[in-house]
């Protein structure tokens, strides 16, 4: 089985991620050798802080495609974004009736939160995207005070509409052992539907995805590896195509 990597900072130059061609092209190796076949490459943007164009992005973007397909041409790469939540960020998501800011124009859009943010503002902006047609994927949830160690938290967003990615180093006790539990509860619970690796580099937050994958090929069977890594991210590949 081949896996798909839905959130990474690999695209050179764009964010605090790869700062090289060199280093992108390393990182998509290791993920190639974890078995990855499809990433969606997942720049930032945040208001104040990541505002990189997006005519800049998608040069780097094609950049990217055109070197990768050299060394690693059975290498599908997409164009996503992480998207900083914030009480304005609608009129981001729609140019007329095209999306932008989603995952590959799908209607996912993979959804950050600020650590301080509570657990009604997360309810509020999941509400924000689901009454204009988008589904928000929250990213790497397991980050956010108001909700970590609180499954019935992570439940209720979930039962709202909202998708669930978690880190796979939070899952593989990079974060350790309490956050490892938070996480293996999650997926004891079926409150998972993405696990990625949120890499930046190659040495403090590396791609880590195969670790994550056997993790829960062992604690929850192969289906919900099909689940996670194939099934869900496909969801999102394919909604972008239609
Ligand atoms: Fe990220």
């Amino acid at each position: 089985m081949f896996y798909t990597d839905i959130h990474c900072h690999i695209i050179p130059g764009v964010d605090d991620g790869s700062y090289s061609m060199e280093l992108s092209l390393k990182m998509l190796q290791r993920e190639y050798e974890d078995g990855v076949r499809s990433i969606i490459l997942t720049p930032h943007y945040r208001i104040g802080m990541f505002e990189t164009a997006d005519e800049v992005i998608r040069q780097r973007y094609s950049e990217l495609v055109e070197e990768a397909s050299r060394i690693l041409p059975d290498l599908s790469l997409y164009l996503g974004r992480e998207y900083h939540a914030h009480t304005d960020m609608l009129p981001d998501f729609y140019e007329g009736s095209t999306r932008i800011s989603t995952m590959c124009g799908s209607e996912y859009v993979l959804l950050e939160f600020s650590a301080d943010k509570s657990l009604s503002y997360i309810k509020a902006r999941t509400k924000d995207l689901l009454d204009i047609g988008l589904t928000p994927i929250i990213a790497h949830i397991e980050r956010y005070p108001c909700v970590v160690f609180k499954p019935e938290f992570v439940s209720e967003l979930h039962t709202l509409g909202a998708m669930v990615q978690i880190n796979a180093g939070a899952l593989t006790g990079e974060d350790g052992w309490t956050m490892k539990g938070f996480c293996k509860k999650l997926l004891k619970e079926e409150l998972v539907d993405f696990i990625a690796t949120d890499c930046h580099d190659l040495k403090r937050r590396p791609p880590n995805l195969i670790k994550a994958v056997k993790y829960v090929e062992k604690k929850a069977g192969i289906a919900a590896v099909d689940r996670i890594f194939h099934e869900n991210p496909m969801m999102i590949i394919y909604s972008s195509e239609e």
